[in-house]
């Protein structure tokens, strides 16, 4: 069997809350942490930010913030190579080359662009292609470069992303047939029983609703945001039901099963919400303190995540730059003798 290559990637527009963490960092960096017989590959997309994103501090201060984030939840880069995807050239250079590889046809199926030009043909806009720029337009092919220049095998994704990992393997093949095999066809890998967390108002916890905690969110406003969640209006003593309540399953997303367990019980016994608040307070902030303190003292030096960033995109570009290399001369480019 080849050797398993791992790749994902997170596109850089926001600040890591407590349902990115659950949901797929703590997995990914525990799954890396596992299985040592696989090369794995972590990366800041930062150029698909730029699809969604024109706010320059946004991005920066995002890219900042996710890269501290994979650091201080204890991402092991002698293990993953850990990368910005602008420090790699031979994407960008691949993303041209796959462009003009890929049919016009594939892209104009893509969920993100449908969904937009649905958005404005609902909308009446004179032009259904309103507001929608090429980047969008073309984002699968991008994330396809993001793939296919290591090779890998395995792409852990959100469902919402399986499409454009198909698409991924109909550019790879279709570049393997015109230019003879180059790009292994990877398999989106999608936890099927992945964590959803609730926000503050009940639903999945997600920037567009505006319903977040921030991850590693100072010890204050952290208690305020816990305070916020919402529940309802039972009385101390009256019992609770844990299974609809959206604080309980905020806590068991991080607790261990006899926690759990101990929790239900006093809810079954009509634990007060604010009790019941103040003890998930707690133990999510003794869980996450030392982790709090090493973010802090990360994001306060810019400099040292960029060296570490540029000694992934180092070792990163030990597997793009020989592949681009043979890439551009299977399909025409480069110097004209030998
Ligand atoms: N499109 C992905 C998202 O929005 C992020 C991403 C970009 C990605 N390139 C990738 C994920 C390559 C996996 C592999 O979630």
């Amino acid at each position: 069997m080849t050797q398993q290559t791992v790749l994902t990637g997170i596109t850089t527009t926001g600040i890591p809350h407590l349902g990115n963490y659950a949901g797929a960092i703590r997995p990914a960096i525990e799954s890396s942490l596992r299985n040592t017989a696989k090369s794995s590959y972590f990366f800041m997309a930062d150029y698909h930010a730029l699809i969604k994103c024109q706010e320059p501090e946004r991005v920066r201060e995002s890219t900042l913030a996710i890269a501290a984030t994979w650091l201080a939840s204890g991402l092991d880069t002698d293990r993953v190579t850990c990368y910005r995807q602008s420090d790699i050239p031979e994407v960008t250079e691949l993303n041209w080359i796959l462009t003009c590889v890929a049919a016009k046809g594939l892209m104009n199926r893509a969920h993100a662009y449908k969904a937009a030009v649905q958005d404005n043909v609902e909308n009446e806009a004179a032009d259904p292609d309103k507001g929608i720029n090429m980047g969008l337009f073309s984002y699968p092919i991008l994330m396809a470069a993001d793939i296919l220049m290591f090779n890998a095998t395995h792409v852990p994704v959100g469902r919402d992303q399986v499409q454009h990992l198909e698409m991924t393997r109909d550019i790879a093949q279709r570049f393997n047939h015109l230019y003879g095999e180059t790009f292994t066809l990877p398999e989106a890998v999608v936890e099927e029983n992945s964590m959803v967390l609730k926000g503050l108002d009940g639903r999945k916890m997600s920037k567009s609703y505006n319903n977040t905690i921030p991850l590693f969110e100072d010890e204050k406003k952290f208690r305020k945001l816990i305070n916020k969640i919402v529940t309802n209006s039972l009385e101390p003593g009256e019992p609770k039901d844990p299974d609809t309540c959206t604080l309980f399953s905020i806590y068991s997303a991080f607790a261990s099963t006899d926690e759990i367990s101990a929790m239900r019980r006093q809810y079954e016994e009509g634990i007060g919400w604010g009790e019941a608040k103040k003890q998930v307070f707690e133990h999510l902030n003794e869980l996450l303190k030392d982790k709090r303190t090493l973010y802090n003292e990360l994001i306060s030096d810019p400099a040292e995540i960029d060296r570490i960033l540029k000694k992934g995109a180092e070792r990163a570009r030990e597997y793009a730059v020989p592949l681009m290399a043979e890439v551009r001369k299977k399909v025409g480019i480069g110097p004209l003798a030998g």
